[in-house]
């Protein structure tokens, strides 16, 4: 039961995230880097988000590809798939050590990730999170952000 729902919920992350990517390729309007960001502040952060998007399109493949190489059939979402793929043992075994890798690797990335928004929002008090999640609603005004930092005039000049 439990691992039907691993499986189902891996491969609804696996479509979501393949739905988003589609989404941010042809609709999605990305917001500029903050302009005093440094050109390797800015490269780490593609990477990581590039990475992110990877291993959670990997991560449900691999554990597809070896559920299947085991040969047998088995639960997904309200169904039985049937075996549609002979037993490969070491196919199997291979993609199993993947999956954990990849597992550790992508909890990693997130709470990275998480710890980076909330250092943003918290301790530096800029607008990360609100660029990162708008719907969210915490975008910060300049006043309010000046207040905060204890500057007397924005650069407004308010
Ligand atoms: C984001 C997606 C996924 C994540 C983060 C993830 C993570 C994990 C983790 C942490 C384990 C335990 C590994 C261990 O220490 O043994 C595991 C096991 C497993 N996963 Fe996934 N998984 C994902 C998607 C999937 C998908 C899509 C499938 C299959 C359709 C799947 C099938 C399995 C199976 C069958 C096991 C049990 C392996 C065993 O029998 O030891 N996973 N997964």
């Amino acid at each position: 039961m439990l691992l039907r729902i691993h499986r189902s919920l891996g491969v609804t992350v696996w479509m979501t995230t393949v739905l988003r990517l589609i989404w941010r390729k042809t609709n999605a309007e990305l917001p500029p880097f903050p302009e005093g960001m440094s050109q390797l502040h800015r490269a780490l952060v593609q990477i990581s988000e590039y990475c992110l998007y990877a291993l959670l399109v990997i991560q449900p493949t691999i554990g597809f590809g070896a559920v299947l190489t085991r040969g047998r059939s088995f639960t997904l979402f309200w169904g039985h798939m049937p075996p549609l793929v002979p037993h490969y043992p070491t196919v199997e075994a291979v993609l199993f050590s993947l999956h954990r890798v990849g597992a550790w690797a992508l909890g990693l990335l997130i709470t990275a990730h998480a710890v980076n928004a909330l250092v943003h929002h918290f301790i530096i008090r800029d607008n990360t999170l609100a660029r990162m999640a708008p719907v969210l609603g915490t975008e910060r005004g300049i006043g309010e952000l000046a207040l905060e930092r204890g500057d007397s005039q924005t650069s407004f000049g308010r």
